[in-house]
């Protein structure tokens, strides 16, 4: 069983590491994360994730604390240790624990941790029910393209979809269909994919960006705009996407069927082409591009 985490560069049982009061993280949110797949023991667009990582401190006006070659190899070190092969790394960095004041500390601190977490194994195309979605109103700020540690609005809309008997919470920002509250979207109409363009309101989601490397060599088309809510009502087929759940068949959104809620044949057709891709590139000494177009 797992219970190590990497701590600034020291590993220690969870239960050990400990978390200043003042950390920047804990008091403002101001702090970024990343959560990394791992099949079979290894990484799964680690370094898609990385530089998303970058990005996002960049966006924060935070420096990652080693170059994310570094960071990949103590990642990648660390990882056995655990004794675990597959699951996800959740990975935080914050400001650091400095003296409370919204201003910005005059010397760089940062507190960096990861450490890893079980996971059931993925379904397999077409597994499962289906996810009911229930659309709500986007509150989030217009900075979504940052992975933020200041998930508050996501949580509220996700435990609200809970409580009201669905999965997932689907946000609608004037009429457009933006993101999940922990996932893409994509929708089909008419033999083409759907999904909103990322920016103010929707995450650079690495699992999104591999379904359009992966539709691309199916020859599916991806028509990258807003997705208005009454076209997502009457979609042929819809699917979230995230790191934790892969490609995910949508039964229904609110009260309404989506492809009468079976699990269609494009979505069939991507999940596939996604757990190949997987295997692939999780089998030992497995040596993988880097994804097109990623940014
Ligand atoms: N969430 N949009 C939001 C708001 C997310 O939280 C996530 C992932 C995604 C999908 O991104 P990716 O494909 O890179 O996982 C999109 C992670 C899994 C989480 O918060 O646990």
């Amino acid at each position: 069983m797992n219970d190590l985490i990497w701590i600034n560069g020291e590993i220690l049982h969870i239960s050990d590491a400990r978390i200043g009061v003042e950390d920047r993280g804990f008091q403002f949110a101001d702090g970024v994360y990343e959560v990394v797949r791992f099949y079979n023991g290894k990484s799964f667009t680690m370094r898609e994730h990385l530089e998303r990582l970058t990005r996002s401190a960049d966006g924060i006006k935070l420096a990652l604390p080693m170059p994310i070659e570094q960071l990949q190899d103590e990642i990648v070190q660390f990882v056995p240790r655990t004794g675990m092969r597959e699951g996800y790394l959740y990975l935080q960095l914050t400001r650091g624990v400095v003296e409370r004041n919204h201003r910005f500390p005059k010397h760089a601190s940062h507190t960096l941790l990861f450490y890893m977490h079980e996971l059931p194994p993925p379904l397999e195309p077409g597994e499962g029910e289906g996810l009911k979605l229930l659309p709500l109103p986007d509150e989030r700020w217009k900075r979504c393209w940052i992975k933020s540690i200041g998930l508050i609005a996501n949580v509220l809309a996700k435990n609200e979809a809970i409580a009201h008997g669905f999965d997932e919470a689907v946000f609608v920002d004037r009429e457009a269909v933006t993101e999940g509250a922990t996932c893409n979207i994509f929708a089909a109409l008419g033999g083409k994919l759907v999904t909103h363009p990322v920016g103010a309101k929707v995450l650079s989601g690495i699992t999104r960006m591999v379904v359009f490397d992966i539709a691309a060599k199916l020859g599916v088309p991806i028509d990258e705009r807003p997705l208005r809510e009454e076209e997502a009502v009457r979609a042929d087929e819809m699917v979230i996407t995230s790191t934790t759940r892969e490609i995910a068949w949508v039964a229904r959104w609110n009260d309404r069927y989506i492809g009468q809620g079976k699990c269609g044949p494009i979505t069939m057709k991507l999940h596939r082409a996604y757990r190949e891709r997987v295997r692939t590139a999780t089998r030992s000494h497995a040596r993988v591009a880097p994804i097109v177009g990623a940014a």
